[in-house]
Protein backbone atom coordinates (compact mmCIF):
# COMPACT_ATOMS: atom_id res chain seq x y z
CA UNK A 1 0.00 0.00 0.00
CA UNK A 2 1.35 3.86 -0.81
CA UNK A 3 2.04 6.05 2.00
CA UNK A 4 0.70 9.46 2.33
CA UNK A 5 2.36 11.76 4.63
CA UNK A 6 -0.30 14.58 5.98
CA UNK A 7 2.03 17.50 6.87
CA UNK A 8 1.79 19.52 9.64
CA UNK A 9 0.38 22.94 8.73
CA UNK A 10 3.37 25.16 7.62
CA UNK A 11 4.26 27.60 10.19
CA UNK A 12 3.53 30.62 8.31
CA UNK A 13 3.34 33.39 11.28
CA UNK A 14 7.22 32.28 11.60
CA UNK A 15 9.39 35.52 11.99
CA UNK A 16 12.56 36.00 10.21
CA UNK A 17 13.60 39.23 8.53
CA UNK A 18 13.26 38.89 4.71
CA UNK A 19 16.57 41.24 4.19
CA UNK A 20 18.44 38.96 6.47
CA UNK A 21 17.29 35.66 4.49
CA UNK A 22 18.85 37.75 1.23
CA UNK A 23 22.25 38.46 2.84
CA UNK A 24 22.19 34.65 4.49
CA UNK A 25 21.43 33.04 1.20
CA UNK A 26 23.87 30.71 0.05
CA UNK A 27 24.59 27.50 -1.95
CA UNK A 28 25.70 25.17 1.11
CA UNK A 29 27.36 21.44 -0.06
CA UNK A 30 27.50 20.24 3.74
CA UNK A 31 25.34 19.14 5.73
CA UNK A 32 24.78 17.09 9.61
CA UNK A 33 23.92 13.40 8.99
CA UNK A 34 20.46 14.07 10.80
CA UNK A 35 16.79 14.07 9.30
CA UNK A 36 14.51 16.60 8.42
CA UNK A 37 11.83 17.20 10.63
CA UNK A 38 8.11 16.55 9.45
CA UNK A 39 7.87 20.24 10.34
CA UNK A 40 10.31 21.46 8.47
CA UNK A 41 9.58 20.04 5.17
CA UNK A 42 6.15 21.36 5.87
CA UNK A 43 7.38 24.57 5.88
CA UNK A 44 10.08 23.96 2.82
CA UNK A 45 7.19 22.34 0.44
CA UNK A 46 4.61 25.26 1.35
CA UNK A 47 7.23 27.82 0.60
CA UNK A 48 8.50 26.03 -2.52
CA UNK A 49 5.01 26.06 -3.86
CA UNK A 50 1.80 25.88 -1.60
CA UNK A 51 -1.15 27.15 -2.15
CA UNK A 52 -2.12 30.99 -0.67
CA UNK A 53 -5.02 31.58 -2.52
CA UNK A 54 -7.47 28.36 -2.64
CA UNK A 55 -9.35 27.27 -6.17
CA UNK A 56 -12.87 28.44 -6.43
CA UNK A 57 -16.04 28.04 -9.04
CA UNK A 58 -14.41 31.10 -11.35
CA UNK A 59 -10.42 31.08 -10.51
CA UNK A 60 -7.69 28.76 -10.38
CA UNK A 61 -5.34 28.43 -7.14
CA UNK A 62 -2.42 30.65 -6.68
CA UNK A 63 0.98 29.28 -5.23
CA UNK A 64 3.65 30.85 -3.18
CA UNK A 65 5.28 31.42 -6.50
CA UNK A 66 4.02 32.48 -10.30
CA UNK A 67 3.99 30.50 -13.23
CA UNK A 68 3.25 31.53 -16.84
CA UNK A 69 -0.16 31.73 -16.95
CA UNK A 70 -0.96 30.12 -14.18
CA UNK A 71 -0.11 26.81 -15.44
CA UNK A 72 1.78 25.54 -11.93
CA UNK A 73 3.07 22.94 -14.21
CA UNK A 74 6.14 22.46 -12.11
CA UNK A 75 5.85 19.20 -9.39
CA UNK A 76 7.60 18.74 -6.47
CA UNK A 77 8.96 15.24 -5.94
CA UNK A 78 10.77 14.01 -2.32
CA UNK A 79 13.61 12.07 -1.77
CA UNK A 80 14.24 10.62 1.39
CA UNK A 81 15.21 7.05 2.77
CA UNK A 82 12.15 6.04 2.85
CA UNK A 83 11.03 6.04 -0.77
CA UNK A 84 9.95 8.94 -3.40
CA UNK A 85 7.00 11.19 -2.68
CA UNK A 86 5.11 13.66 -5.03
CA UNK A 87 4.18 16.77 -3.02
CA UNK A 88 0.03 17.68 -3.39
CA UNK A 89 -0.19 21.33 -2.63
CA UNK A 90 -3.80 21.54 -2.62
CA UNK A 91 -3.90 19.03 0.44
CA UNK A 92 -0.49 19.50 1.55
CA UNK A 93 0.62 15.89 1.73
CA UNK A 94 3.46 13.58 0.05
CA UNK A 95 1.70 10.39 -1.55
CA UNK A 96 4.41 7.92 -1.97
CA UNK A 97 5.58 6.75 -5.78
CA UNK A 98 7.76 3.76 -4.65
CA UNK A 99 10.00 3.06 -1.62
CA UNK A 100 13.41 2.96 -3.40
CA UNK A 101 16.05 5.71 -2.03
CA UNK A 102 16.84 6.71 -5.07
CA UNK A 103 18.84 9.88 -3.32
CA UNK A 104 22.32 8.75 -4.65
CA UNK A 105 20.96 9.98 -8.38
CA UNK A 106 19.61 13.40 -7.53
CA UNK A 107 23.08 14.86 -8.58
CA UNK A 108 26.24 13.11 -10.34
CA UNK A 109 28.48 15.16 -7.86
CA UNK A 110 29.13 12.14 -4.86
CA UNK A 111 28.67 14.79 -2.09
CA UNK A 112 25.30 15.54 -3.09
CA UNK A 113 24.26 11.74 -2.43
CA UNK A 114 24.75 12.11 1.47
CA UNK A 115 22.32 15.01 1.49
CA UNK A 116 19.30 13.86 3.87
CA UNK A 117 16.47 15.26 1.46
CA UNK A 118 16.35 15.85 -2.65
CA UNK A 119 13.82 17.81 -4.21
CA UNK A 120 13.21 17.40 -8.06
CA UNK A 121 11.57 19.94 -10.04
CA UNK A 122 9.46 18.05 -12.60
CA UNK A 123 7.47 20.21 -15.65
CA UNK A 124 4.22 18.67 -16.15
CA UNK A 125 3.76 19.59 -19.79
CA UNK A 126 -0.04 18.59 -19.99
CA UNK A 127 -0.28 21.38 -17.49
CA UNK A 128 0.78 23.70 -20.24
CA UNK A 129 -2.17 24.34 -22.29
CA UNK A 130 -2.21 27.87 -22.66
CA UNK A 131 -1.83 28.88 -26.49
CA UNK A 132 1.58 30.92 -25.57
CA UNK A 133 3.02 27.90 -25.22
CA UNK A 134 3.62 26.74 -29.09
CA UNK A 135 6.16 24.24 -28.47
CA UNK A 136 8.33 22.49 -26.51
CA UNK A 137 11.38 25.02 -26.57
CA UNK A 138 8.84 27.60 -25.33
CA UNK A 139 7.30 25.34 -22.77
CA UNK A 140 11.29 24.26 -21.44
CA UNK A 141 11.98 28.12 -20.94
CA UNK A 142 8.87 28.90 -19.04
CA UNK A 143 9.54 25.71 -16.81
CA UNK A 144 12.97 26.77 -16.50
CA UNK A 145 11.71 30.02 -14.62
CA UNK A 146 9.28 28.91 -13.07
CA UNK A 147 11.69 26.02 -11.38
CA UNK A 148 13.72 29.24 -10.62
CA UNK A 149 11.00 31.15 -8.20
CA UNK A 150 10.38 27.76 -6.39
CA UNK A 151 14.26 27.09 -6.00
CA UNK A 152 14.66 30.55 -4.61
CA UNK A 153 11.92 29.76 -2.28
CA UNK A 154 13.30 26.99 -0.96
CA UNK A 155 17.02 29.05 -0.62
CA UNK A 156 15.60 31.54 1.60
CA UNK A 157 13.47 29.21 3.53
CA UNK A 158 16.85 27.38 4.05
CA UNK A 159 18.60 30.66 4.92
CA UNK A 160 15.84 31.47 7.54
CA UNK A 161 15.59 28.01 9.08
CA UNK A 162 19.41 26.86 9.57
CA UNK A 163 19.56 24.16 6.39
CA UNK A 164 22.04 24.15 4.11
CA UNK A 165 20.76 23.23 0.14
CA UNK A 166 22.14 23.65 -3.52
CA UNK A 167 20.19 23.61 -6.57
CA UNK A 168 22.03 20.95 -9.26
CA UNK A 169 21.71 21.21 -12.71
CA UNK A 170 24.40 18.58 -13.06
CA UNK A 171 21.97 15.77 -12.73
CA UNK A 172 21.80 12.33 -15.28
CA UNK A 173 18.30 13.66 -16.13
CA UNK A 174 17.31 10.12 -18.28
CA UNK A 175 18.64 8.23 -15.41
CA UNK A 176 16.62 9.69 -12.89
CA UNK A 177 13.78 10.16 -15.00
CA UNK A 178 13.72 6.26 -15.12
CA UNK A 179 14.26 5.87 -11.44
CA UNK A 180 11.16 8.39 -10.66
CA UNK A 181 8.98 6.21 -13.15
CA UNK A 182 7.89 9.21 -14.86
CA UNK A 183 6.45 9.17 -18.22
CA UNK A 184 6.84 10.77 -21.61
CA UNK A 185 5.15 14.31 -20.74
CA UNK A 186 7.23 14.86 -17.96
CA UNK A 187 10.55 16.36 -17.79
CA UNK A 188 13.11 17.02 -14.83
CA UNK A 189 14.37 20.58 -15.06
CA UNK A 190 16.30 20.95 -12.01
CA UNK A 191 16.48 19.26 -8.54
CA UNK A 192 17.84 21.07 -5.03
CA UNK A 193 19.16 19.01 -1.84
CA UNK A 194 18.65 20.30 1.86
CA UNK A 195 20.11 19.25 5.01
CA UNK A 196 21.08 20.63 8.17
CA UNK A 197 23.92 22.88 8.13
CA UNK A 198 27.10 21.95 9.82
C1 LIG B 1 20.71 26.66 -12.60
C2 LIG B 1 21.78 26.35 -11.60
C3 LIG B 1 22.39 25.09 -11.59
C4 LIG B 1 23.36 24.78 -10.63
N1 LIG B 1 23.92 23.53 -10.62
C5 LIG B 1 24.79 23.20 -9.64
C6 LIG B 1 25.31 21.88 -9.58
O1 LIG B 1 25.00 20.98 -10.37
N2 LIG B 1 26.20 21.59 -8.59
C7 LIG B 1 26.57 22.52 -7.65
O2 LIG B 1 27.38 22.16 -6.79
N3 LIG B 1 26.10 23.77 -7.68
C8 LIG B 1 25.19 24.14 -8.65
N4 LIG B 1 24.66 25.40 -8.69
C9 LIG B 1 25.01 26.36 -7.61
C10 LIG B 1 25.97 27.46 -8.12
O3 LIG B 1 27.24 26.91 -8.29
C11 LIG B 1 25.94 28.59 -7.11
O4 LIG B 1 24.67 29.18 -7.08
C12 LIG B 1 26.97 29.66 -7.45
O5 LIG B 1 28.29 29.15 -7.27
C13 LIG B 1 26.81 30.91 -6.61
O6 LIG B 1 26.86 30.59 -5.23
P1 LIG B 1 25.69 31.05 -4.25
O7 LIG B 1 24.43 30.32 -4.66
O8 LIG B 1 26.12 30.66 -2.88
O9 LIG B 1 25.52 32.53 -4.41
C14 LIG B 1 23.73 25.75 -9.67
C15 LIG B 1 23.12 27.00 -9.68
C16 LIG B 1 22.14 27.30 -10.62
C17 LIG B 1 21.47 28.65 -10.57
Amino acid sequence: MMTTIKLPPPQTDLAFPLMNAFALRRTRRKWLDETISEQEISNLLWAACGITRPKTKRAKSRRTVPSACNSQEIRVYVAMESGLFLYYETLHQLEEIHSEDIRQDIGTQKMMRSAPLGLVYVADFLRMKSIFFKNDEQKMFTAAADTGFISQNVYLYCAAAGLSTAILGLVNRSKLHKRMWLGEHQTIVYTQVVGRSL
